[in-house]
């Protein structure tokens, strides 16, 4: 599929259709994938911990969703867990920070990533929904993530039970100011 076409076919799904299609192996290509985006200074500090059990799955949902990703998840095949590594891209050796952005830079570095990783997903078959509603605390607990990574989003992963309508863009001159 052409870039182009993956661009246009991924969309957030909220619904999911019973499936089996989702392998850790896929999931793997796609991390795989995400690896070859740029970093700060290289030092590639985004993690994923992803959840495939159907029991864990469940625990995930309930204890770190509230109602709307609750709803948004059910029969997702997988749920990835995205995290950083605090305190490094974006910093010297010492603990300085490089500029005013400090941990913003952790975070840029690891959504270049997750993206690359949703648009496999999506050549792939795979529909994803990324969620930034969701208890870190309790997600932390339940996988126990160490405290030097921050925790991101939760990516769903799983196959569409609905097609839906692409939603509003802004258009280039929108965004966009040449010099
Ligand atoms: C950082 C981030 C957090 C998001 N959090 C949620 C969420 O918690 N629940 C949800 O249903 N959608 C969530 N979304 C999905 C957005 O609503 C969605 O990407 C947007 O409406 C555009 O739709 P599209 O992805 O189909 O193009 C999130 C997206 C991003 C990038």
């Amino acid at each position: 599929m052409e870039l182009d076409q993956i661009l246009e076919k991924r969309r957030s799904i909220r619904k999911y259709a019973k499936g089996d299609k989702l392998t850790a192996d896929m999931v793997r290509t796609f991390v795989e994938a995400a690896i070859e985006a740029p970093s700060w200074k290289n030092t590639e500090t985004a993690r994923y911990h992803v959840v495939m059990s159907y029991e864990k799955i469940q625990a995930l949902r309930e204890k770190s969703f509230g109602s709307w990703n609750l709803q948004n998840t059910e029969n997702v095949q997988a749920l990835a867990v995205t995290t950083f590594v605090k305190d490094i891209a974006g910093f010297q050796k010492d603990g300085t920070p490089d500029n005013e952005l400090g941990n913003g830079w952790g975070i840029y570095d690891a959504g270049l990533q997750n993206s690359v990783f949703l648009l496999k997903a999506a050549e792939a078959g795979i529909d994803t929904l990324v969620m930034g509603i969701r208890d870190a605390s309790a997600i932390r607990e339940l996988l126990e993530i160490p405290e030097n990574e921050e925790i991101i989003s939760v990516i769903a992963l799983g196959e569409r039970g609905e097609t839906p309508e692409k939603p509003h863009r802004r258009i280039v001159d929108d965004i966009v100011k040449f010099y």
